[in-house]
């Protein structure tokens, strides 16, 4: 009955079990706690979102899991790393803060995991395993989907910690993207929660070329219906830190007062990189600009865009059309 019983553990039965196990040595760890709390998190929001943490030690779960697991399935979920080479094993996830990380249906298809305090790397996340592709999942969907629907507006965020500490002061309807770039996938998911979706990565400048890479995959997308804006915040923030120092009625009237608009972040990053004030300056912006407005569908804002891009160039509507089609 052993082996059977083994074979119908699914991979999301054991990430289940992974994150209870977490959750469990969290409660067993100080250090693990304090640092949470140093955060600015409490228990009830580390709950919300199933913190746990992964002890300092190299085997805990292929001998706590030996009941209903075998060493290939943890491998294949990517919970052990089985080097064939040297036959050494061990989990992945050690003396890390660890976040769950969900599908849209609350299911556990991953995991990432925070040093405590300084090292490298700092995260450290589940490889893609038939259940986890980075491209397509959104952190805490789950935990977010009431408030996206009640406020029709989705934040889309870089990290785990910026999803949680929004949570803690109230901001719930944020996601993030796990690390990578936003695809069209993330964007497709994004626009069908809410009518509103505001990007806001980080104030460096791996977040303002994240950023542009978003607006990139939204392009084609981009719908007059919908309104996508891009929010930047101050050099040395992300949403985690400037919400921790200013609060959430700052954090959301900066949403309302300087997000920008499609057409205006594009036409802003654009006119970063040409000189308006000559010929070749303005020739220069036309031509950057032709691959993107050829992808837009959105008639208004296509419309809107090319409008605009006229202006600046110092052309009218006619010549304008005749260059950007
Ligand atoms: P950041 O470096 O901005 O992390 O990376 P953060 O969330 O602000 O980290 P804290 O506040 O210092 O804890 C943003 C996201 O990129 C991914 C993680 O998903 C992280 O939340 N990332 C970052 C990795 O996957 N690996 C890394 O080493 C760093
Ligand atoms: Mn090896
Ligand atoms: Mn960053
Ligand atoms: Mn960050
Ligand atoms: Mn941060």
């Amino acid at each position: 009955d052993g082996p059977r019983r083994i074979q119908q553990t699914s991979l999301v039965d054991l990430n289940t079990r992974a994150m209870h196990y977490y959750r469990e040595q969290l409660k067993a760890s100080p250090r693990a706690i304090d640092y949470l709390k140093r955060r600015g998190l409490s228990g009830q929001i580390a709950a919300r979102f199933g913190l746990g943490y992964a002890p300092d030690n190299w085997h805990p779960l292929a001998e706590c899991f030996s009941d209903y697991a075998t060493n290939a399935q943890l491998n294949e979920v990517g919970l052990v790393i089985d080097h064939a080479d040297s036959g050494r094993r061990y989990d992945r996830f050690r003396d890390r803060v660890v976040f769950p990380i969900m599908d849209g249906k609350s299911q556990v298809i991953g995991f990432g995991g925070r040093i405590i305090d300084q090292g490298e790397p700092k995260y450290l996340n589940s490889p893609e395993t038939p259940l986890f592709q980075k491209g397509l999942e959104l952190y805490g969907l789950p935990q977010a989907r009431q408030a996206i629907r009640a406020s029709n507006r989705v934040l889309v965020v870089e990290g785990y910690m910026d999803v949680v500490a929004l949570a803690q002061l109230g901001v719930e309807y944020s996601v993030a993207t796990l690390g990578t770039a936003c695809t069209p996938e993330h964007v497709k998911k994004l626009m069908r929660l809410a009518d509103q979706v505001v990007f806001s990565f980080d104030g460096d400048k791996a977040g303002r070329r994240a950023a542009w890479r978003a607006l990139e995959n939204s392009l084609a997308l981009a719908n007059d219906g919908k309104t996508l804006s891009f929010l930047f915040l101050p050099q040395e923030h992300d949403p985690d830190s400037y919400i921790r120092e200013f609060g959430k009625d700052a954090f959301e009237t900066l949403i309302e007062r300087e997000a920008l608009g499609l057409v205006a972040f594009m036409c802003r990053e654009l006119a970063s990189q040409v000189d308006l004030d000559s010929d070749e300056g303005k020739a220069k912006l036309m031509h950057l600009a032709k691959p993107l407005v050829e992808q837009i569908k959105a008639p208004a804002l296509g419309i809107l865009l090319r409008k605009k891009l006229a202006e600046m160039a110092g052309m009218d509507g006619g010549e304008a059309a005749q260059l950007l089609g």
